[in-house]
């Protein structure tokens, strides 16, 4: 599934952690790569120790906690600490070439490790102020080209081939990490994602519903959204391995 969260870091984290980043010491990008990937990953990197990345990680990951469709979508059990990257200039940092992520990262500072079901990419960059930069995820039904607003997240399973294209003008700011999801199968992610946004919606039309007919809240919820909301928790409580 892949899955895109519009402003999962709102204008005003956005432009903090923007601020943090842009002034900090860069890396080269390789200091996380597998073998394979470290061949074809051409771009910097934050070190995650500095004290920029640290503060701008903490406010990414409060604003993805309090929200409700990057919960729903990822069902994180363990979140890898989100890192930032940087993509232009000249041929040796504007792009990275095909691969597929690691399976586990092991947090270099805890030990922990994270199994990685799902990538995420968080785009930082307004996209009208660079060229190429396209993550570029290849899926059974082909590619798909993804180039999102600032602020803007996308969930791709991290089963996935992928690569990110030459930027060739201005810079493309990014953050990435990768989540372990209590729902190893991106099948089955999928589909109670799907159940998750019906129940939602029925429970809202039924409250919109009883508004229009000043009827009392304690009675607006139907057997039927009862006994469907029942459903979703027990396949959770089938797939879910906590
Ligand atoms: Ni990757």
């Amino acid at each position: 599934m892949l899955l895109r969260i519009p402003q999962a870091l709102p204008p005003d984290e956005l432009a903090q952690v923007r601020q943090l980043i842009l002034q900090a010491d860069w890396a080269d990008g390789r200091i996380t790569a597998g073998s394979q990937s470290s061949t074809v990953k051409k771009n910097l990197q934050l070190p995650e120790d500095l004290p920029a990345a640290r503060q701008a990680r903490h406010l990414v990951s409060v604003a993805l906690a309090r929200n409700p469709m990057f919960v729903t979508g990822a069902l994180p059990k363990s979140v890898y600490p989100p890192l930032f990257n940087r993509y232009g200039g000249g041929a040796d940092t504007n792009h990275f070439g095909n691969h597929i992520d690691n399976a586990v990262r092991t947090h270099a500072a805890t030990a922990r490790h994270v199994r990685t079901d799902i990538s995420c990419t968080l785009f930082l960059s307004d996209p009208a102020s660079y060229d190429g930069g396209e993550l570029v995820v290849q899926d059974t039904y082909g590619e798909q080209r993804i180039k999102f607003e600032a602020g803007d997240l996308v969930m791709y399973p991290g089963t996935s081939v992928h690569r990110v294209e030459p930027v060739t003008r201005g810079e493309r700011l990014a953050c990435f990490f990768w989540i372990e999801s209590m729902v190893r199968q991106d099948a089955q992610r999928r589909l109670l994602y799907e159940m998750d946004l019906a129940i939602t919606a029925l429970r809202q039309q039924a409250l919109e519903r009883a508004m229009r007919e000043h009827t009392d809240a304690q009675d607006i919820e139907s057997p039927e959204v009862v006994r469907l909301t029942g459903c979703y928790h027990n396949l959770l409580r089938m797939w879910a391995d906590v």
